[in-house]
Formats: structure tokens, C-alpha cells, sequence
């Protein structure tokens, strides 16, 4: 379970919500969704496993003229393949299906959800799309389309905004070199209505349950396909590299004790799956540092994935005692209120590497520093 905002406090008002772990309470649905995780396997091929498992355990008490939707991410043809199994199962069985890919983010989850861009409906025939059309009410935020199309709706836009932020990072490696400033570059490239502001912020790459894993999929599927997604290709590679760079440009400081700030794999969130955070935490271990870490909501899972080889800090302040390097791995705003002047009385040597921009160069040039896609001091 992974830290929402608002999500408790919203689902204990609502007196039409029911959880339960019993299988057999889907007898009555007229709809279900299938939200069970989607994992690629050690060829980054997708893992069906889950929803076949979650079919074995539902297909004795579905009711005939049900609309079963396939919310997890699914590879184009997925869909189909489990309404077969399911035929399989339990032939005399009358049932829709329908993919119904989710396009909510971590961090703002329940916002998303309520207010979602679009809803994408996969569907094969007019009952399902009458289903859902009553379900979300009439939404006009409604696309219906075929169910391949939607599945690959899905992975086209993971791993599309992957790219944008891949592009972007590799634009602040030249920013650095070039005196310029990232920040404004992406300001300034983003009031273009055709490359939109969103997903241009420079960052130590991207990471989560979902970008890694679906750019990674599609990669595969086209190659199954013989299809060769040369951009997208290039783009795992760049991200995966990031965290090789982003290590080097921290040992270049030249010291021991490093305090780490932020370990989720986005800010919002207590969720360190797959977080280049936790992989740059990992090679910089390699290298002998003595590592402090701070997170305002995932210092638990990083005690259960780091145990003793880190040292923790609930309080932000108590993090930067004695240390030689503070670095801003994740853009909390929290950190954005820092009082530098407290964080540079502090600290045993007055270096920050700010790998999000949390900081302008003005508010930091009392330290030595390194900002993300441009500005140093004495460095
Ligand atoms: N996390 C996201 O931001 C996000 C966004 C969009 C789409 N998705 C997609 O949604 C799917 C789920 O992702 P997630 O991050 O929520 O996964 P998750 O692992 O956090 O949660 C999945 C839930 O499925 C339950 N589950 C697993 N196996 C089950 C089974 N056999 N029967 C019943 N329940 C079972 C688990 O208990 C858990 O509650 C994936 O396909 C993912 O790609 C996730």
C-alpha cells in the first residue's frame, strides 16, 4: 500500500465504496476491472500471470452478460488472449470485455482519477460501450476505440512522455557544457502549444513501476514484431546511462559523507520501485561513501530495502550535521523552503549538488554547488 494525498480521507467519507477478499462477491457485478500488476518478465516480455490467476479465481462466479475490463497496462493482443482463456474456462458463460487502459499518476492519483484527460475504452461491440458510457456517466472525456488500439493507446503514451524526459536530460548534459540554463531552455521550448510544458523538467531520469516497465515492453514487442523502434530504443539506454553520470558528477566532489535527499522515484510518493534514486544510492555504495538519507514519506521502504548499509534521518535539518555534500536527488517541495543559511551552518563542508532545481543560483552562492543542466560555484 502506498502513500496517496486525500486518498484515506476521501475513501472513509464515501458510504457506496465495499472491499472485500472474497472472490465470490463478484457474482453480482454487472462490471469488473482488473487492476493486478502487469510485471515484464526476464525477457521484458509482459507477465500475464496475475490476470490469468485472478480469472481462475473469478470465472466460477461471474454472471452471464458481465463486462469484464482490463485495466492494468496490457501489450496489444492481451486482451484477447484472456477473454479466450476465459471462454476457455467457463464456456457457457455470456460476457463482454473490454480494455480499459489507467492513466492516473502517483502522487495525484485520486485528482487524476476524478478528472482524467481522457478515458480510453477498448471495446468489440455496443452493450460494452453502452456499459461504460452509463458508468462514467456520460463523461465527454470518453474515446472509444477498438481494444487493440487502446492497449496500444496505453503504451504509445508511457513510453512517448519517457522520451520527453529522456530528450530533456540529455539537453541539460549540453546546457552544462554550453553555459546555458536548463530550466529556461524548457520553460522556453514548453510555450510552444506543440511541445507543452509537461515532462520537460531535467531530473536524474525517470523511474516508477510504469515508465521503465512499458517502455521496456513496447521495445520488446516491436522486436517480436520485427519492428524496429529505433527513437525509443535510444531513450531506455539514455535513462538507464543517467544513473552512471549522475554518480560520477557526485564522486567529482571528491568526498565521504554524502546526505542523499529524497529516495522516491517522484516526488508525492512513498513509492521507491524502480527509482533511479535507489539505483544511484546502489552505485555510489559501490564506491565507499558513507551515505545519509532523508525522505519526507519513503525512508520505511528505504530501511527495508537498504537495511544497515545507509544511515536515516527523519528530520531534515539533523541530515546535513557534519556532512561533506548535500545531494537534492527528488523535488519535495518541502526542500523548495529550505533555509540555506541554517543548512550552511550545519554542514562540515558547504557543497550541494541540486539535481532538481530546487534552488537558484543566487539563494545557493554562499556554497560550492552544482545545479542540474547548468550553474556551478567554484567547482
Ligand atoms: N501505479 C501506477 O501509477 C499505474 C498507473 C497506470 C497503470 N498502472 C497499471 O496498473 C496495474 C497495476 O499496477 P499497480 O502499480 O497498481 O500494482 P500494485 O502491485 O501496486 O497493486 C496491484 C494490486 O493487485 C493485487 N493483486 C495481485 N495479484 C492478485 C490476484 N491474483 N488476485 C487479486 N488481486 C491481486 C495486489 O494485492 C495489489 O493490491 C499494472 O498493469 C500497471 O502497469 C499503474
Amino acid at each position: 500500500m502506498f502513500y496517496e494525498k486525500k486518498l484515506n480521507e476521501e475513501l472513509l467519507k464515501q458510504n457506496n465504496i465495499q472491499f472485500s477478499c472474497d472472490f465470490k462477491n463478484v457474482k453480482n457485478q454487472d462490471i469488473i476491472f482488473i487492476c493486478v500488476p502487469t510485471p515484464n518478465d526476464k525477457n521484458n516480455q509482459i507477465d500475464l500471470s496475475y490476470i490469468k490467476s485472478v480469472i481462475d479465481s473469478i470465472y466460477k462466479y461471474l454472471k452471464n452478460g458481465v463486462l469484464l475490463c482490463i485495466k492494468s497496462t496490457v501489450i496489444p493482443g492481451s486482451t484477447l488472449s484472456i477473454k479466450k482463456l476465459l471462454q476457455k474456462k467457463n464456456p457457457k458463460l455470456k460476457f463482454h470485455i473490454a480494455c480499459v487502459p489507467e492513466f492516473l499518476k502517483e502522487g495525484s492519483a485520486l485528482e487524476d482519477f476524478l478528472n482524467p484527460d481522457r478515458i480510453i475504452c477498448g471495446v468489440e461491440d455496443e452493450r460494452s460501450k453502452e456499459l461504460l458510457t452509463k458508468l462514467y456517466n456520460n463523461s465527454d472525456k470518453l474515446f472509444f476505440t477498438s481494444i487493440n488500439d487502446a492497449e496500444m493507446i496505453k503504451y504509445a503514451s508511457n513510453s512517448f512522455l519517457s522520451l520527453k524526459v529522456a530528450f530533456i536530460n540529455e539537453l541539460a548534459n549540453l546546457c552544462e557544457k554550453s553555459n546555458c540554463d536548463i530550466n529556461l531552455v524548457s520553460l522556453g521550448m514548453g510555450l510552444d502549444k506543440r511541445i507543452a510544458p509537461y515532462f520537460l523538467n531535467a531530473s536524474i531520469g525517470y523511474g516508477g513501476s510504469c515508465f521503465p516497465k512499458d517502455s521496456t515492453a513496447l521495445n520488446s514487442f516491436a522486436k517480436k514484431k520485427k519492428v524496429n523502434l529505433s527513437i525509443l530504443n535510444a531513450s531506455i539506454k539514455s535513462n538507464q546511462n543517467r544513473v552512471k553520470l549522475i554518480c560520477k558528477n557526485i564522486l567529482e566532489f571528491n568526498v565521504k559523507n554524502i546526505a542523499i535527499f529524497g529516495c522516491s522515484f517522484k516526488a508525492n510518493t512513498d513509492d521507491i520501485r524502480y527509482s533511479q534514486a535507489i539505483l544511484l544510492i546502489e552505485e555510489l555504495l559501490k564506491n565507499n561513501v558513507k551515505i545519509t538519507l532523508h525522505d519526507p514519506k519513503a525512508l520505511n521502504n528505504a530501511k527495508k530495502y537498504f537495511a544497515n548499509k545507509i544511515a536515516y534521518k527523519q528530520d531534515f535539518y539533523e541530515c546535513f550535521k557534519n556532512q561533506e555534500l548535500a545531494v537534492f536527488l527528488v523535488p519535495w517541495s518541502d526542500y523548495k523552503n529550505a533555509n540555506l543559511d541554517k543548512i550552511h551552518s550545519l554542514m562540515q563542508k558547504p557543497n550541494i549538488y541540486d539535481t532538481c532545481n530546487l534552488f537558484t543560483k543566487e539563494n545557493l552562492n554562499k556554497f560550492y554547488y552544482k545545479k542540474m543542466g547548468g550553474g556551478y560555484n567554484q567547482w
